[in-house]
């Protein structure tokens, strides 16, 4: 074999592949952006020589995994490109590991129609990640009136979501649940009760009280999450919670997937990593999300269902804002912070360091888990399968900067804090679209 015959070689990395178990040592050879072979082999020191230097990455004391998955982002196009484009939040997926994102409906217009998906995709053809689109499950969003998901599905839409619109009608979720099931696809759930979480602008408790902001309880999740798996059970349709954040739901999870109830779920580095007690230090307006960040006994909890396999994935709902729509008090902002850069590093700095995952388990909530959540293509190393490939340097220590953010907005609430583990390269279908 002439390594010469391959268009870029991953040389002497870790490969970790959870989807097959794989983590050894070995080369990687790409032809075509595809992966063309794995194994120990990687040709004589004269074939080498031979090769350009930019046709082979020596990932030495590096972690070779496959692309990254973010089955949960906000791209924002169409209607506001000032915070963030298609272009735009790839190129933060690439910087953060991802080579495939599934963007939320909830732009201007709704994702609620062909044309619409037709739209994101080609813009997406372009990006620095695969896009996939999650479909509106109501016509804008507006839980009134069921968009047309067939159609949907026909463009491209791999999963349908009201996003952060819970869709309050139990009997239009119903009815959701049957649709979406003929055609193999989930319902990904915001969930939470909208009479109960009302007007809150942070989690409802002690801290809520003491700051004088409007709570929103953990029961409002914990109700939606309920009442889904209900409807889950009774439809047999598949329902994914976005966003679990309390105690509650993923007991109400764990408990549904012992029954055998077709339900998954995932969490977000910030409900992993904070607490409702940060708010109150300097009223940062990036800790104004939705979910709420909870107390640590509800931290404590996720964690326990990310090591149990209760929780499969974890998602960053990056979700940019303008900076002068965040400029202003805490309960005037709009919930949403920046995850997409960020994720990896919190997975390794709190997850990975503190001894609750191994790499091998983080990764498959981040690869192979929502591949088949959302039956995508990637998410695993396999040869003949897309060159979809990140490449980490697992003890890289780094701190989080305004000004390193590829995305458009700046509102993290991680800026400043000191993570390990860096992603080194992304590898999108053969080709670099980031490099440290
Ligand atoms: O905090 C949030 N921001 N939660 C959501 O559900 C929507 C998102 C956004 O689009 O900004």
């Amino acid at each position: 074999m002439k390594i010469s015959e391959f268009d870029l070689v991953i040389k002497n990395g870790l490969v970790i592949d959870p989807a097959i178990g794989f983590g050894n040592e070995a080369d990687i050879f790409i032809k075509e952006g595809k992966i063309a072979r794995v194994g120990k082999d990687g040709g004589s020191k004269k074939d080498s020589a031979n090769i350009p230097p930019d046709k082979i990455i020596d990932a030495s004391g590096k972690l070779v995994v496959p692309g990254l998955i973010d089955m949960h982002v906000h791209l924002r196009e169409p209607g506001r490109e000032d915070e963030e484009t298609i272009i735009t939040g790839c190129q933060a997926a690439a910087a953060g590991g991802f080579t495939s994102v599934c963007c939320m409906p909830n732009t201007t217009p709704t994702i609620d129609n062909q044309e619409t998906v037709k739209f994101v995709l080609s813009r997406a053809e372009m990006a620095d990640a695969n896009v996939y689109v999650v479909g509106a499950i109501t016509k804008g969003i507006k839980g009134e009136e069921l968009a047309e998901i067939g159609d949907l599905v026909n463009a491209g839409a791999v999963a349908i979501s009201d996003d952060g619109n819970y869709l309050q009608n139990p009997e239009l979720m119903r009815r959701a649940l049957e649709y979406a099931q003929m055609f193999n696809i989930p319902i990904i759930s915001h969930a939470e009760d909208r009479f109960l979480s009302a007007s809150g602008v942070m989690n409802e408790s002690y801290q809520s009280t003491r700051l004088g902001l409007k709570g929103s309880p953990a029961v409002a999740e914990e109700i939606a999450v309920l009442r889904d798996i209900r409807l889950c059970a009774f439809t047999g349709g598949r329902v994914h919670i976005a966003h679990i954040s309390t105690a509650g739901a993923v007991r109400a999870v764990r408990l549904a997937k012992a029954e055998g109830i077709n339900v998954t779920a995932e969490v977000t580095p910030h409900h992993f990593s904070l607490t409702d007690e940060e708010i109150g230090k300097e009223f940062n307006t990036s800790l104004r999300v939705n979910p709420p960040v909870r107390t640590q006994k509800d931290v404590e909890t996720v964690i326990e269902g990310l090591l149990d396999g209760t929780i499969d994935c974890i998602s960053s709902d990056h979700a940019p804002h303008a900076e002068e729509e965040k400029d202003v008090e805490f309960d005037q902002a709009p919930p949403g912070l920046i995850g997409l850069e960020t994720t990896l590093g919190l997975v390794k700095t709190k997850l990975i360091d503190r001894g609750y995952l191994s790499w091998a388990d983080a990764l498959s909530k981040m690869t192979i888990n929502p591949a088949r959540i959302l039956k995508l293509p990637g998410g695993t190393l396999e040869i003949g399968k897309k060159a979809d490939i990140t490449i980490i340097d697992p003890e890289k220590k780094w701190t989080v900067r305004r000004e390193n953010f590829r995305s458009k907005s700046k509102n993290s609430p991680f800026i400043g804090w000191k993570l390990s583990g860096r992603i080194g390269f992304t590898i999108l279908n053969g080709r670099v679209v980031y490099r440290a």
